[in-house]
């Protein structure tokens, strides 16, 4: 949530006056309510629950933009428990003590707030959303490499305000959103070969859970093959005749992210293959020989035209056909 201030100091002064008789009574209310609640209640300095419609008096304009999310529908029409009944201090935790100042910077601990200004450690601030969000996507979590680097929820999410069409982001898209920090990967997807990222068919979301996973680089499956098997089937073989790299590591030959050669290669072909097969004297290394080359006088090598060596070693990630040990069907 970004702090503005559309209210003026004066105002503030006379709606807390008229409000906090309002306050008092939701709070005696509130203290008399699930004991789940005590935990919470120390958290905010001793404070007790007020009610969103307290709330909601002084921060009209939040309200608007909390009411197009789905944490507002959820939690006005359809709370499954009393936490999710409290609304905005459900996130904050309880309000009393906030309304004794609210503008007082030295009163900050009275609330739970998730913009770097407001101060709240980041660790509090996640614990909040926790709470509700401890399982699922969000169970790694705790040591991932966005939390051990002091990533806050609202870091990617804003709670608040439904600004993307789905998951509550700050930014309207999810690539925007992670491109805010990761403007290396924004080149990389801005390459001559790339994921179709910026196109819209894929996000990262679809490779990453940015929430934390058990394995390397935040990627969804065991390794990097499992990730791209998850589209790329047709790779997973079995093959009769499999390239051993292939079944390795794609990266070894592929940027996962983008390339300035064709087809995300990491490197260029033919010297792509000439890293691993180095046999001098056969034809895989021995290429630029002085006829093989265009404007020689001889007949251009197939090996430096068009998909090079994939001219005749055209099944690269495996052959079925009982003649592909040398990949050519
Ligand atoms: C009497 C008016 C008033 C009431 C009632 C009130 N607030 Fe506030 N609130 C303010 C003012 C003024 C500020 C701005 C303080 C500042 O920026 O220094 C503020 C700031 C905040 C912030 C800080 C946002 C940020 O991170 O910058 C949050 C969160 C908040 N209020 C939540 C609540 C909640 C939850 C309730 C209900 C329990 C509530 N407020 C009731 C006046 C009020
Ligand atoms: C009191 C419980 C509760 C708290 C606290 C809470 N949420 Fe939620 N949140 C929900 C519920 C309920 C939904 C509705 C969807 C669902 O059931 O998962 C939801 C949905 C979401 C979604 C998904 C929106 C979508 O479009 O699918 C995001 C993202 C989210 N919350 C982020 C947060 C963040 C960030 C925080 C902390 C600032 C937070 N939540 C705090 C209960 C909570
Ligand atoms: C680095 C960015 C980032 C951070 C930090 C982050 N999220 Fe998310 N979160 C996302 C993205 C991206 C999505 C997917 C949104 C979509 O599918 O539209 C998402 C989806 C969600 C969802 C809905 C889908 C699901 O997995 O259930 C919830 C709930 C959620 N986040 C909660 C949290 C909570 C709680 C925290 C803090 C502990 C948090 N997020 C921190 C980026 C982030
Ligand atoms: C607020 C800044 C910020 C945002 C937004 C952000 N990240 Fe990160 N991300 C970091 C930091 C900091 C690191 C750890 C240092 C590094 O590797 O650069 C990191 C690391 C990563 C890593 C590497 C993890 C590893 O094990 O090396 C991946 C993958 C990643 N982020 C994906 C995402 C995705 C996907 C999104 C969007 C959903 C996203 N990030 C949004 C700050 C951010
Ligand atoms: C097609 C799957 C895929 C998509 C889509 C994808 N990534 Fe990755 N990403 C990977 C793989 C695979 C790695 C490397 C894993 C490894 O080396 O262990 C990686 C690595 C990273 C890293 C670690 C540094 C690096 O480059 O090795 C960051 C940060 C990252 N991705 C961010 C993003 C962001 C941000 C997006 C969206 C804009 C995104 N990724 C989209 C698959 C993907
Ligand atoms: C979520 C689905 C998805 C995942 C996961 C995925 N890809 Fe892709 N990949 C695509 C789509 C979509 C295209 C574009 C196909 C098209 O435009 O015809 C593509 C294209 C490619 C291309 C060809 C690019 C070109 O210029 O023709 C390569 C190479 C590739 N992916 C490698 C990988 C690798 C390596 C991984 C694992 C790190 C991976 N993909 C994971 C969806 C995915
Ligand atoms: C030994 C190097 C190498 C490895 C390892 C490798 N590839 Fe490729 N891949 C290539 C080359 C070279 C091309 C271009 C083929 C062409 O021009 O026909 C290619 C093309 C592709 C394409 C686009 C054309 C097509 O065949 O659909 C996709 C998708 C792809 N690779 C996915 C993968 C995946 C997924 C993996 C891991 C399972 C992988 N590659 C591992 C070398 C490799
Ligand atoms: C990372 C190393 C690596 C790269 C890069 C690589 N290969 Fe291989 N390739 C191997 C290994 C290892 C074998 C298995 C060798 C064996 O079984 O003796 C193999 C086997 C082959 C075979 C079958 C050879 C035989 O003796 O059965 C052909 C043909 C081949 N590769 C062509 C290519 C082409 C064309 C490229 C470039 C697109 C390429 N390779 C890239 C490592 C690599
Ligand atoms: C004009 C077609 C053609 C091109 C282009 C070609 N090869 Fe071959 N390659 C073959 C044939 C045919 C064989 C099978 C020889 C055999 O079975 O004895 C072969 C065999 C191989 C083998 C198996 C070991 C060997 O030497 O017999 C490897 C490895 C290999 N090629 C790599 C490459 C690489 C790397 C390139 C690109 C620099 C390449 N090839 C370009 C036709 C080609």
């Amino acid at each position: 949530m970004k702090s503005s201030r559309p209210f003026t100091i004066k105002r503030v002064g006379l709606v807390a006056g008229t409000l906090y008789v309002v306050g008092i009574a939701t709070a005696i209310l509130a203290k008399t309510e699930a004991p789940a609640a005590t935990a919470a209640t120390a958290l905010n300095g001793g404070a007790i629950y007020l009610g969103e419609a307290v709330c909601i008096a002084c921060h009209a304009p939040q309200n608007k933009q909390f009411t197009h999310t789905v944490h507002a529908a959820v939690f006005r029409q359809n709370p499954k428990n009393e936490l999710q009944q409290k609304s905005c201090e459900a996130c904050r935790g309880p309000g009393s003590n906030h309304l004794k100042n609210p503008t007082d910077p030295a009163n900050r601990g009275s609330l739970v707030g998730f913009t770097k200004e407001w101060g709240t450690p980041v660790a509090q601030q996640t614990a909040m959303c926790l709470t509700c969000h401890q399982g699922g996507g969000q169970m790694f979590w705790p040591g991932s490499p966005h939390a051990s680097n002091q990533l806050s929820c609202s870091d990617c999410h804003n709670p608040m305000a439904k600004i993307s069409a789905t998951g509550l982001l700050k930014k309207p898209s999810i690539n925007e959103t992670c491109y805010t920090c990761h403007q290396q990967q924004r080149a990389e997807f801005s390459k001559r070969s790339h994921m179709p990222v910026n196109e819209g068919k894929l996000s990262c979301v679809d490779c990453h859970n940015p929430h934390g996973t058990a394995s390397n680089t935040l990627l969804k499956a065991d390794s990097v093959n499992e990730v791209c098997y998850n589209c790329h089937t047709e790779k997973r073989g079995p093959f009769l005749w499999e390239h051993a790299p292939v079944r390795d590591n794609c990266l070894t030959c592929h940027n996962a992210h983008g390339s300035n050669h064709d087809k995300l290669l990491q490197v260029a072909r033919p010297m792509l293959c000439q890293q691993c097969h180095t046999n001098a004297g056969g034809h895989q290394s021995d290429l630029y020989n002085a006829g093989q080359l265009v404007g020689a006088g001889g007949g251009v090598s197939s090996r430096v035209l068009g998909r090079s060596c994939q001219n005749c070693h055209s099944q690269i990630h495996g052959s079925n056909h009982p003649a592909g040990a040398r990949f050519q069907r």
